[in-house]
């Protein structure tokens, strides 16, 4: 099986042919990515309607070049599948439409993949992974806990109530002059730093359920940061470290958590998994792999290009859809809202938060 697969979420413009064997082993024939931090780097964060424009720029030549790279002719196509959402809706409609006429001028079936189900299905991909396993995607959209257990079977243990991982990395960044996207620049910051300096709240600690609220933590670096000003180097470097010894705490105990709660629920995951862009953080692997450990199982982090918005999830979803026969219409719609677990509800006092998506 042949799978394109396109992703236009964020700020990325990517798309890649993956192909799926019988016995449920993957490979990737090719997968182009093309980032548009340039782009947004100015404005401290990505600009939807920048973004947008961006992806109908860019987006049939890389179309063009991951075929070319493959070299796979469009007739042998099994399906073409697009990140219908969550995401910024300029862009999702860019791909989603593209593929949709793809699909179309080509008589091919169309998989309109859910962006979070796919960064779920990598393991499977890079690993071949088996169910059920348990989920941390932390990246600068979502922030999750999702007990994997089939392709199209997701509960989500926990999110947050209020700003993303990556989010608040890069909000402490922009308060502190540093470069966009901040998460790299805060972790190198810290390097340099005393984790100890300031004594940051530590969110949720010790709460029964395994959400996460970064928002709180943020306010605590700005009000710190607002008293120091103006800032030596060596006040960065001590208030990331600062950050990302809370995050660091937090994590491990929203996780340990979340563990738990999939234990009851699921037995032992065969694995933890993490996703997303923040999962490049060495500090936060080492937390991984303690409460990996702690919690009986192993630790798998994909390669970082795959760990990262791309197509070669999206084509993956689509192929993991397609085998067992879910298939797309025409009128598939793009969500820039979009529940993974179609059952969750937004976390007890956060009903109007943004939790969940
Ligand atoms: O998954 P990703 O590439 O894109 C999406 O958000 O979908 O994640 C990007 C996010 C940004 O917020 C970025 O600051 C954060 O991941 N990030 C990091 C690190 N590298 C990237 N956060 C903390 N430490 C890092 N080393
Ligand atoms: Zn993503």
């Amino acid at each position: 099986m042949l799978v394109l697969g396109i992703e236009t979420t964020c700020d990325e413009t990517a798309a890649a042919v993956v192909e799926r064997q019988a016995d449920g082993s993957g490979r990737i024939l090719s997968n182009v990515v093309r980032s548009q931090t340039e782009e947004h780097a100015r404005f401290g964060g990505v600009v939807p309607e920048i973004a947008a424009r961006a992806h109908v720029d860019l987006l049939d030549g890389i179309v063009a070049s991951a075929m070319k790279e493959a070299g796979v002719g469009y007739p042998q196509l099994s399906a073409v599948a697009a990140a219908a959402g969550p995401g910024l809706i300029g862009g999702v409609i860019v791909g989603l439409t593209t593929a949709k006429a793809i699909a179309m001028v080509h008589d091919t079936p169309l998989i309109a993949v859910n962006h979070l189900e796919a960064h779920a299905l990598t393991p499977r991909l890079t690993c071949a992974l088996a169910f059920p396993y348990c989920l941390f995607l932390a990246s600068g959209g979502h922030t999750q806990i999702v007990a994997v257990v089939g392709v199209g079977e997701y509960v989500r243990l926990g999110t947050t109530v209020d700003d993303a991982m990556g989010e608040a990395f890069d909000k402490v960044a922009k308060m502190l002059s540093l470069p966009y996207p901040g998460g790299p620049q805060v972790e190198r910051a810290a390097a340099d730093g005393d984790p100890k300096r300031f004594a940051f709240p530590r969110p949720m600690l010790g709460r029964p359920d395994a959400n996460f609220s970064l928002s709180g933590l943020k306010t605590a670096v700005r009000n710190e940061a607002n008293r120091l000003t103006p800032l030596e180097p060596q006040d960065i470097s001590d208030l990331c470290a600062s950050f990302q010894a809370a995050v660091l705490e937090s994590t491990a105990d929203r996780l340990s958590i979340g563990l738990k709660l999939f234990q009851e629920r699921f037995g032992t995951p065969r694995a933890l998994v993490a996703a997303g862009g923040v999962a490049a953080n060495h500090a936060i692997r080492d937390a991984l792999q303690d409460v990996a450990a702690r919690a009986q199982t192993t630790l798998i982090i994909p390669p970082p290009a795959l760990c990262t918005d791309n197509g070669a999830m999206i084509a993956w979803a689509g192929a993991e859809r397609m085998a067992i026969g879910l298939i797309d219409t025409m009128e598939a719609p793009p969500r820039a809202r979009w529940l993974l677990d179609a059952n969750a509800k937004a976390p007890k006092g956060y009903a109007n938060s943004r939790a969940g998506y």
